[in-house]
């Protein structure tokens, strides 16, 4: 085997920190050997820190409406063709204890940045949530707010925040948003975030248009700095209507790569084996899986209005209904040698402000 790699994945394993030059050999230097030889030290982390669970998380897509206008995602302002909907409280209700019933102790509430739902009614929402179900986590991924935003939904009981930070550098960040979202700001409210006792998930695409190694070796990092308490990471897949539309579709191999450093970087992370993991490939969930990953978060968004939340082409599962993916999903698991949790699947070693 190629010992550069060998040496520097031996040294992530032992909870060394590495610097750029050494990431980017990592990254430049890999074989299938040496993606086999990360794997198999990812798992061991993994079993060590989780066993052989996978938690569960139920995505509930609740708008598909959005102000802005990110080049790479189907439903961005700018698409026309994009079907839009809003999900009622009682509608987002009845998706959890649907979800609750099948073992989902975790509720993720995603959306666009849709300013019909105002501070006030995702208080709404997630008081409901939380009172219909005092032993789930509740997940909230709605984008940038103000800071004085997310304290009012952390009051309100929200344990957790997924922003993806897109790419972690300024250059990259700007062709891939419109001048009117900057990294700066996002990094600000990752930040607050943190600050307010959210359990806090950050992440990138993986092949995004533009895309180098150095990128994504600013990517990990910026993780090391941030310590975030969940990543989530999927290959960029092209929307057939957004300027993207002809760019390549990121790769397995090199998500699957990442998948594994990021778990001997973050021992905890909660690292979903994401559904355009699942898209790319028929079975990039459970490889996944057998990269480090510990979380996957099937859908619990009513089937009507499943084909109308299409970030990217060819999405799975949108036909399917909730317990036919967790059915699936287990099966899928079990294979493999893993089980599907009945838990909130907390971050393990949480400090005192994020515990609810
Ligand atoms: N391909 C893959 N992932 C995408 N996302 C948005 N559009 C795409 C796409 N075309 C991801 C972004 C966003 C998350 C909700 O979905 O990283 O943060
Ligand atoms: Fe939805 Fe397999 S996870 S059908």
């Amino acid at each position: 085997m190629n010992t550069p790699v060998k040496a520097l994945i031996d040294r992530l394993a032992a909870g060394h920190i590495l610097d750029r030059g050494e990431l980017i050999t990592l990254l430049e230097q890999r074989n299938p050997e040496a993606a086999d030889y990360l794997f198999e030290k990812a798992r061991a982390v993994r079993h060590a820190v989780y066993g052989r669970d996978v938690y569960l998380r139920g995505l509930i897509e609740f708008t598909s409406y959005c102000k802005n206008d990110c080049y790479y995602c189907g439903i961005r302002r700018s698409n026309h063709k994009a079907q839009r909907y809003r999900l009622t409280r009682e509608e987002i209700l009845q998706c959890c204890a649907q979800g609750y019933d099948l073992g989902f102790r975790t509720f993720v509430l995603q959306g666009g940045e849709d300013p019909f739902f105002t501070d006030e009614k995702v208080v709404e929402i997630v008081r409901s949530i939380k009172q219909a179900h005092p032993d789930c986590a509740v997940t909230l991924s709605i984008g940038e707010r103000s800071r004085e935003s997310y304290r009012m939904f952390r009051k309100a009981g929200a344990d957790r925040y997924l922003l993806r930070h897109e790419t972690a550098s300024a250059d990259h960040y700007a062709k891939l948003h419109p001048p009117a979202l900057t990294l700066e700001k996002r990094k600000g409210c990752l930040r607050d975030l943190k600050e307010l006792g959210f359990q806090v998930g950050c992440g990138f695409m993986v092949g995004s248009p533009y895309q180098t190694n150095e990128h994504l070796v600013s990517d990990l990092l910026f993780l090391q700095e941030l310590e975030p308490h969940m990543v989530g990471i999927g290959p960029f897949i092209p929307h057939s209507e957004t300027p993207f539309a002809g760019e390549s579709a990121g790769a397995l191999e090199l998500t699957l790569y990442l998948l594994g450093i990021i778990r001997l970087i973050l021992p905890e992370v909660l690292l979903p084996a994401t559904t355009a993991l699942g898209t790319i490939h028929p079975t990039g969930r459970e490889a996944g899986i057998l990269a480090g990953a510990n979380v996957v978060m099937p859908n619990l968004s009513p089937t009507a209005v499943r084909s109308k939340y299409l970030l990217y082409d060819n999405k799975i599962c949108t036909g399917d209904e909730a317990a036919e993916c967790r059915m699936c999903l287990g099966g899928r698991m079990n294979r493999i040698g893993y089980e599907l949790a009945i838990s909130r699947g907390d971050y393990p070693s949480l400090s005192k402000d994020c515990q609810s």
